[in-house]
């Protein structure tokens, strides 16, 4: 017998995540000596844009265009097709048709694998664009330019990207991490009050696994994080970018299941469940409720902390009651889970304490999904005394 031949590799990736405003003026120099330094002379660009963010920015897509077609980036960058506008939201990630007329596009021009694709949008467009960069010659360049809370301070930032098959949520996923991320503060003042909430779920999920303090800030400022407040929404970004960017910076040996995962199981099954009606962060909501809630009862996560939790998302508008609860079937949304995520689940003896199990016990699980349908969500003493409070509202019921 011949000794088997062996390999072994790392692969090393490195990218800047820059903080800017109007970063297709052609005041701003940082988009274009970033292209400039990571470009060879005649370079090609492929930028695909958010339609959510073309219509809410009329100007937005002629002013890319223009930034690229005028001044000195055009003479050592290209082009290669003007800005695709391209429907966003979880739609996209829905539809191979998609897929398949982004691919042509590139075919037909005959796009090379050194050229960059620039992809401006929400989390769903970031991840069709990511998918189709990842796979088109093995890899183009990717630079991202995220348009809504929740891609700004977490999704953008990511190494991979999903797309949804046949109504599974994000069933088919790669490995695309980006060239560089800018982060421009003035795609957000059009991004609709429910996507701004909905962004801040991400930002409440790292806050609980990572950073009490974290959380406290989030806390104690939860009415200007509800009113949309810029400068406690940019704060807020950059703490979550930065988090973030800490835990995907761990090497794959010391990362060990994902704390980020706290919620993902229900979230992840409520996407399906609704077809994507709930959005994205409610969904990632919902999932933090019930595991917070189940935590408090079986693993010791104190009242006053677990009251916290529930005061700040009801104070930021998230309906922890939602209808949909109705139909999560606990059982199966845990076994979905593991075939999604790998066995394990995340849950919160503490703020700042997440904690890996194989198992949670579905019988007290629904009986938290119960609790938040039945009981008055503002009444949190009853939610914490679950059992109890039960008992009376079914027999007020
Ligand atoms: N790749 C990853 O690891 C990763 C991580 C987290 C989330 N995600 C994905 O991100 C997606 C959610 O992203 P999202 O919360 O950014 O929502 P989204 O991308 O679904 O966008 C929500 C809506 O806002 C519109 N929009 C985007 N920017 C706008 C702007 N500035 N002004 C006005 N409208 C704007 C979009 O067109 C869309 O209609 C989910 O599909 C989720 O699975 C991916």
């Amino acid at each position: 017998m011949t000794r088997p031949l062996q390999h072994e590799c790392r692969i090393e990736c490195r990218f800047e995540v820059h903080f800017t405003r109007y970063a297709f003026s052609p005041a701003n120099p940082l988009l274009h000596d970033l292209l400039l330094e990571h470009s060879e002379n005649g370079t090609q660009g492929v930028v695909i844009v958010d339609g959510g963010l073309a219509q809410a920015q009329p100007g937005l897509a002629g002013d890319i265009e223009a930034y690229f077609t005028s001044g000195d980036l055009a003479r050592h960058f290209r082009l290669a097709v003007r800005p695709l506008v391209i429907s966003g939201g979880e739609a996209c990630k829905n539809d191979p048709a998609l897929l398949e007329q982004l691919y042509a596009q590139l075919a037909e021009r005959h796009v090379g694998r050194q050229a960059w694709l620039i992809a401006v949008g929400g989390g769903a467009l970031l991840d069709l664009a990511g998918y189709v960069a990842a796979t088109t010659h093995g890899g183009l360049r990717l630079l991202r330019l995220p348009s809504t809370v929740l891609a700004q301070g977490s999704a953008g930032l990511e190494l991979t990207a999903s797309l949804n098959f046949h109504g599974r949520k994000d069933f088919m996923r790669c490995f695309a991490p980006p060239g560089a991320v800018i982060n421009d503060e003035t795609f957000l003042r059009s991004l609709p009050e429910r996507e701004r909430r909905a962004g801040i779920a991400e930002a409440l999920r790292v806050a609980l696994v990572d950073e009490p303090d974290f959380f406290q800030q989030l806390y104690a400022r939860r009415h200007a994080l509800a009113r949309g407040d810029r400068q406690t929404i940019t704060d807020m970004i950059a703490r979550s970018a930065r988090l973030h960017l800490r835990r995907i910076g761990l090497p794959a040996t010391e990362r060990g299941p994902n704390p980020l995962e706290l919620g993902q199981w229900a979230a992840l099954y409520l996407e399906e469940l609704t077809n994507g009606a709930l959005h994205h962060g409610e969904a990632v909501a919902l999932g933090i409720a019930l595991d917070v809630l189940y935590s408090h009862q079986a693993l010791g996560l104190t009242q006053p902390e677990t009251t916290a939790v529930f005061e700040l998302l009801l104070a930021l508008g998230f309906e922890v009651n939602h209808s949909a609860l109705a139909g999560l079937d606990v059982p199966a949304a845990l076994a979905t889970y593991r075939e999604h995520g790998g066995g394990c689940y995340i849950l919160l003896p503490g703020l700042g304490e997440p904690r890996a199990v194989t198992r949670i016990d579905p019988r007290l699980m629904a009986r938290c999904v119960d609790a938040l349908l039945h009981i008055d969500p503002h009444d949190l003493p009853a939610l914490c005394r679950l059992e109890a409070a039960l008992g009376e509202a079914r027999r007020r019921a």
